[in-house]
This record gives C-alpha cells, structure tokens and sequence, in this order.
C-alpha cells in the first residue's frame, strides 16, 4: 500500500531505492533530467535503448546496481504512441512498472513525472493522477503477498504542488474506494449477505460524513417494491435496501440519484445457472459498491450536487418459498411483469429502486449501475461499458466522463421497439425478451419506472470482473470500475449552469 506520496524537483539527488523512467515510442533519448538520475542510478537507460527497448505500452526493463550495501534499481516503462496518450492507457502503462517494482520487492520509488506530459496535449494533472491511481491499485493484490511492500512514491517534477496536489488528493481517494469496491465484490457470499454488505457500507458511508439509513424486509414490503421481496425471498438471508444521502439541504444544486444493482449472489433462483463459472456470481453487487464508493468520494471532493445513493440488496437463490417462472409480480412502479427467468433478476430489483428514487426525491436525473447482462459481456467485452438511456444530454455527459476516466461507456439504442420485445401477454411487461438485444430489453424494464425522469443505466457485467486479461494495475478479480465514471459524471453535473 502507497502511504507516503512526495513531490520532488528532478534534478535533486534521490534516496528512493528505485527510479522509474516513463518512455514514449520513439524516443531515442532519455530527456536530460532524466539522463541525470539515471547516470546517479548506474546509466542503465543507455544500455537498454542500445538493447532494443521500443517502449511499447507496458513494456519494461529493469536493472539492477549495488550502491553501498543495497541494491537500487532504474526502470524503463514504455508509454506507446505519444499522439495517442490517454489517461487509460498511461495507467496501464505506469501500473506495468508498480507490478515490477512489487515482484523486486522495492520499497520506496521515484517516478519521472515530467516525461509523461512533454510533447502531448495531456494535462499535467490528469497525467499526474493516472500515476498515482496506477502504482495505489497495482499494491492492492487478490492476495496479500508479505513480500509486496511499496509505500513511498516520490513524484520528481518541475510541475508546482499547487498544480498537482488536488490531482494527487482525489487519486489517492479514488484508489481507497475502488479498493473498498475490489474488496467487496471479492468476498464470498457466505461472508457478504445484504445485511453484512449494508451495515459495513453503512458503516463506511457514515464515516465519510453521509447519512445512511437501510431498509430491512417489512419496510421493502410497506413500500410496495415486490420485485426486491420475490428476488430475496429464495434465500435465508432477507432483503436490504440501503439509502444514503449527501448534502440534501443544498436546495439550489442539482439532486442525482445513484442506484446500484446489490445481490450478493445470483444463483440464478429456479431458473438456476449452470455451474460453470457461478462462483464469479458472489460479484452481482458490483453496481452496488460501486455507487455507493462513488458517493463516499463525493462527499470527501464536497462536489455541490446533492446525492443519493439506493441500493437494493438480496440473494437469488432457489428454495421451497422462492419466487418461479410464471409468476406475475407487481412492481413499485404499479406495472405488473410476469417473470420468465428467474435469472433477469437484476432488472426487476432496480425498477422498484428505480420507482423509489423517483417517488421519494424526485431528482434531475436517475443513473443505475448494474452487472446486468451476460450479452453486454458479448457486445463490448471487458474495457467497455454498455450504457442507454432516455436522454440525449446525459449519454453525452456519459460518454464524456468515460473518457476524462478511462472507464470508457458506450451507448446503445433504446426506444419503443426494444420496449415492444418485453411486453406481456398475461402482464403489462415480461422480465425477458429473449437472447436478441438481450441487453437493452433488460435496460428497458428499468426505463419503465424511470419514466420521464432522465436516466442513465450503465451495464457493467463486462467491466466490473477481471478475468485475468484485465489492465496491469488489475488484479483476478473485482476491478472496482465505475467509481471514478460516476464522480467525473457528478463533476460534469455539477459544473452545468
Ligand atoms: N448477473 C447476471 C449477469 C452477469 C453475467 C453478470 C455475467 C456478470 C457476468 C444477470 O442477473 C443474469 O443472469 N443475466 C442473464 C439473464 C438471462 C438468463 C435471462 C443474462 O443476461 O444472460
Ligand atoms: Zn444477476
Ligand atoms: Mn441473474
């Protein structure tokens, strides 16, 4: 873990026992700064240039030289394509050289900051803030080797603390909370129910300065969001509802409800999944965590939206008082749904959320995070997420906030056709419509509570689990994607006039 992060000048001797040299394609020479702490390192850059380093994106080498009793050590990072710096990709690339530096059990680094941001359009500050959410991340492991020790990072650059130090601040808050996220959605479900999952989040939340309350299964039923109650009622562990506000009073800013998908394990219920993989299932409350991480941040930037976060939280499992194919549920909404699978659960729990967001705070605009949908897996893969919506502006500011984060959304249609798919025979809707657009008709049944109110959904089935092909700084597991999607999309909003 990270805990001591430093601004230095570059020209001033350092005592870190690794230096980190960033490389862009191209360069044939290490920039004179650079030059000058690689000579004090032992003049390795050279060496590995004449080598036929070509600083592709990740790319490494490392060296080693004994100085005094210890060792100490220069690291080469490729950047790839200057043209094509981003934020994503230069976290990738920082994150390749924190995962060297934790295998050589190093200590203390200092990275040569300036590097990045030479000859590019990139921002010194978002450059600076993909480093730092790169080398916090790559410490935090599935599991915790003692070996894995890095705590000091030393940013050597000309670049003022003025300049940096708020890039600094929120990436080293947004590392916190998608750690919180990782360590979620890592925990077995036998270890994580919705009451456990609700209490340590609210534990968390209220820590941060927000208030939070959670609804336990009377309360869901008084409310009339049936479609959480017959989600749950499969498994011994009752529903949760979680609500959690930040900075309601503020009647002049805008209000943003955050509703994220929590059912801390999907089964699949009656319509039970085949083995294959249903461990991976303990992450269906990925949406959840996400949403109320980014909330926790928020509240520590105090950005000037008011926000509430819903979570509805359950298990789908299938018993003898579970919920079955065939049954007709009547949501929150009024909208009666004749469940086809008892696996298109998510959709059912987030339009009564969905309702109750609308009902109880009628907000500026309603966003869902959910692992909704195997098929946006299919669509989009694992980098990108799906997103849809009833208004124009907000994808837009969607879209924008993917980039700014390098969580990268991208948006597929949703009208009255896919609606169509998903109407009932026996009912007013069905809760599926089928293998075709699979994705966007489990979007739809949401939509229906979101009604006029603007509303984004973002379908993180794909994003929010790594496989093993994930970015450098990730590791098996949760990734804690769409914390850093929903506070730059609060950031957009808050900055509207
Ligand atoms: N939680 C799953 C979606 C999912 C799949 C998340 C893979 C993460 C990885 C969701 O509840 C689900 O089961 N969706 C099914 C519905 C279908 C069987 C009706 C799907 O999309 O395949
Ligand atoms: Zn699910
Ligand atoms: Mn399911």
């Amino acid at each position: 873990m990270i805990r001591n992060i430093a601004l230095q000048s570059p020209t001033g001797a350092a005592r870190e026992e690794a230096l980190v040299i960033p490389v862009y394609k191209g360069t044939r020479k290490l920039s004179s700064g650079a030059v000058r702490m690689d000579r004090a390192f032992g003049a390795v850059g050279a060496v590995f240039f004449a080598e036929g380093f070509s600083a592709e994106r990740g790319e490494t080498r490392i060296a080693s030289i004994k100085r005094g009793r210890r060792l100490v050590y220069t690291v080469l990072v490729g950047l790839g394509d200057r043209a094509q710096a981003n934020a994503e990709e230069l976290a990738d690339a920082a994150g390749a050289s924190a995962k060297l530096l934790l295998q050589h059990r190093v200590e203390s680094a200092a990275f040569y900051l300036d590097d990045l941001f030479a000859g590019t359009t990139l921002d010194a500050a978002d450059a600076t803030h993909a480093v730092v959410k790169a080398f916090g991340l790559a410490c935090h492991q599935l599991k915790q080797r003692p070996t894995a020790k890095l705590s000091r990072l030393v940013l050597r650059t000309t670049r003022s603390a003025r300049e940096l130090t708020p890039a600094i601040r929120r990436a080293r808050l947004l590392v916190d909370g998608m750690v919180r996220v990782r360590d979620w959605v890592n925990l077995p479900a036998n270890q994580l129910g919705p009451a456990s999952f609700t209490d340590d989040a609210k534990r968390a939340l209220t820590k941060d300065g927000v208030t939070c309350r959670v609804l336990t299964r009377k309360q869901i039923e008084a409310e009339g969001m049936n479609g959480v109650l017959a989600v749950g009622v499969g498994s011994r562990e009752e529903p949760r509802f979680l609500i959690a506000e930040h900075a309601l009073a503020k009647k002049n800013w805008p209000l943003v409800c955050l509703v994220g998908k929590g059912v801390t394990f999907d089964s699949g219920g009656i319509s039970i999944k085949p083995w294959e993989k249903m461990n991976e299932m303990k992450s269906d409350m990925a949406g959840a965590a996400s949403v109320i991480a980014a909330t926790a941040m928020a509240a520590q930037l105090e950005l000037p939206v008011r926000l509430v976060a819903i979570a509805p939280c359950v298990e789908n499992m299938p018993d003898g008082s579970a919920f079955r194919p065939g049954d007709v549920i009547k949501l929150k909404s009024g909208k009666t749904v004749e469940v086809l699978s008892t696996d298109a659960e998510g959709r059912l729990i987030l339009a009564d959320a969905v309702a109750y967001a609308r009902d109880h705070y009628q907000p500026s605009i309603i966003v869902d995070m959910a692992t909704l949908t195997g098929g946006v897996l299919i669509a989009l893969g694992t980098r990108v997420a799906g997103i849809m919506g009833n208004s124009a502006r907000d994808l837009d500011d969607m879209r924008e906030a993917g980039e700014r984060s390098g969580e990268p959304v991208w948006p597929l249609p949703l009208d009255e056709r896919f609606l169509a798919m998903i109407k009932g025979e026996v009912s007013d809707y069905k809760n599926y419509g089928g293998r075709n657009a699979s994705v966007i008709t489990a979007a739809a049944l949401i939509g229906t509570s979101a009604a006029a109110t603007p509303w984004v959904h973002i379908d993180i089935a794909g994003t929010s689990w790594n496989d093993g092909s994930g970015y450098s700084y990730q590791s098996r597991g949760g990734t804690g994607y769409g914390v850093d999607l929903l506070v730059r999309f609060l950031e957009i909003i808050a900055a509207r006039v």
